[in-house]
């Protein structure tokens, strides 16, 4: 099993590529039309979608896509199935699996992320119907005495069943344990939870017998909080998340693919660059799996308007690229100068709930 998962997982962080994680569920999806006027429906949510995974170019940067429930089952405006419509251009089909960060019974500002039962099935459809990676979030919270040792237990134990799971189901799973970016915190105690989440992650995965080659890591970058006054600069983060990362991930996990978590477009490029920039003291390859980051842009410029579909793919596009370069740590900020406007958008960046 595991060699055909390999590759797989190798061709998610090919060179210069990440992954488009388009699989926010329904309601945040919502949120975020709503911020922009843009009516929810089915159709629009389709149309979105098909815009992002039909964008000419874009797969020269976009290694697979996430998709959500909903999306895996419609199809495009030509008839054909998204999960065919991204491979057709050489894009992995990929898949959300969980059912949701909830409330956390033995911690009540917490959460834990659900979705075990009926698992296995639920991974055979997705793989019948094409998905050959799958994703599962758990979120964890920072205070000064958050987040509680039980609930970094029952999360980790949680990523690892799904994952032990996914490589039974011919799937590659993306281990995805977010430490927040919300709050007041330093970046210093961004490091110390994200190494106890990631030393408990790891834990977890030996004991259910998760093979470390054929799954990809989707962390935090070690940041300080939204909220705190001394903010890093983007090589002290780069530099902080490398060292985190060295201590915490064995070299044998294929790939790391960072999530963006609420940071802008600019700067989660600029920190995956500065990242790969620290090239000798690398282990994995490194590469992204940006929500926000990379649609901010784009669903701007189309404002759920055919006339700006065009519009909204070159966007798409250009914020691909740009991380695509950043992978090989070939990032410039004058490389920005088509999308000037991008880090002035109303979007906010408080939406992503999955
Ligand atoms: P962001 O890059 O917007 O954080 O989204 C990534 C993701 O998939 C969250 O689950």
């Amino acid at each position: 099993m595991s060699h055909n998962l390999e590759r797989v997982a190798e061709s998610l962080v090919a060179d210069g590529k990440g992954i488009l994680a388009a699989d926010e569920t329904t309601p945040t999806l919502t949120k975020r039309f709503d911020i922009l006027g843009i009516t929810s429906t089915e159709q629009s949510r389709r149309t979105y979608r098909e815009m992002l995974f039909t964008s000419p170019g874009a797969a020269e940067f976009i290694s697979g896509a996430i998709m959500y429930d909903e999306t895996i089952r419609q199809k495009s405006s030509g008839g054909v199935s998204f999960a065919k419509t991204l491979e057709s251009q050489g894009i992995v089909p990929g898949i959300k699996v969980d059912t949701g960060a909830k409330p956390f019974a033995a911690s009540p500002d917490e959460t834990v992320t659900e979705g075990l039962d009926g698992l296995r099935d639920r991974l055979r459809e997705y793989r019948k119907m094409g998905a050959r990676f799958a994703k599962w979030r758990a979120v964890f919270h920072v205070t000064d005495s958050l987040p509680s040792a039980a609930c970094v237990s029952a999360n980790a134990h949680a990523l690892a069943r799904y994952a032990s799971l996914c490589q039974e189901q011919d799937l590659v799973p993306i281990v995805e344990p977010e430490v927040l970016m919300e709050g007041s915190h330093f970046i210093g105690r961004c490091e110390r939870v994200t190494s106890v989440v990631l030393h408990t992650v790891f834990d977890a995965l030996f004991e259910q017998g998760v093979v470390l080659e054929a799954m990809l890591l989707k962390p935090n970058m070690v940041i300080a909080g939204k909220q705190c006054a001394q903010q890093a600069s983007v090589e002290e983060v780069a530099d902080a998340t490398l060292t985190c990362l060295r201590r915490f991930v064995p070299a044998a996990v294929s790939g790391i693919v960072f999530l963006s978590g609420g940071q802008s477009a600019r700067l989660a490029t600029a920190h995956l660059n500065a990242i790969n920039r620290i090239g000798s003291r690398k282990l994995w390859k490194i590469s992204f799996s940006y929500g926000r980051a990379l649609q901010d842009p784009a669903l701007e410029a189309w404002h759920g308007r055919d006339e700006y579909l065009a519009a909204g793919q070159r966007a798409f596009c250009h914020r691909a690229c740009l991380n695509g370069a950043a992978t090989l740590g070939k990032y410039t900020c004058e490389m920005e100068a088509s999308s000037a406007s991008e880090d002035e958008t109303p979007l906010g960046r408080d939406w992503h709930d999955d």
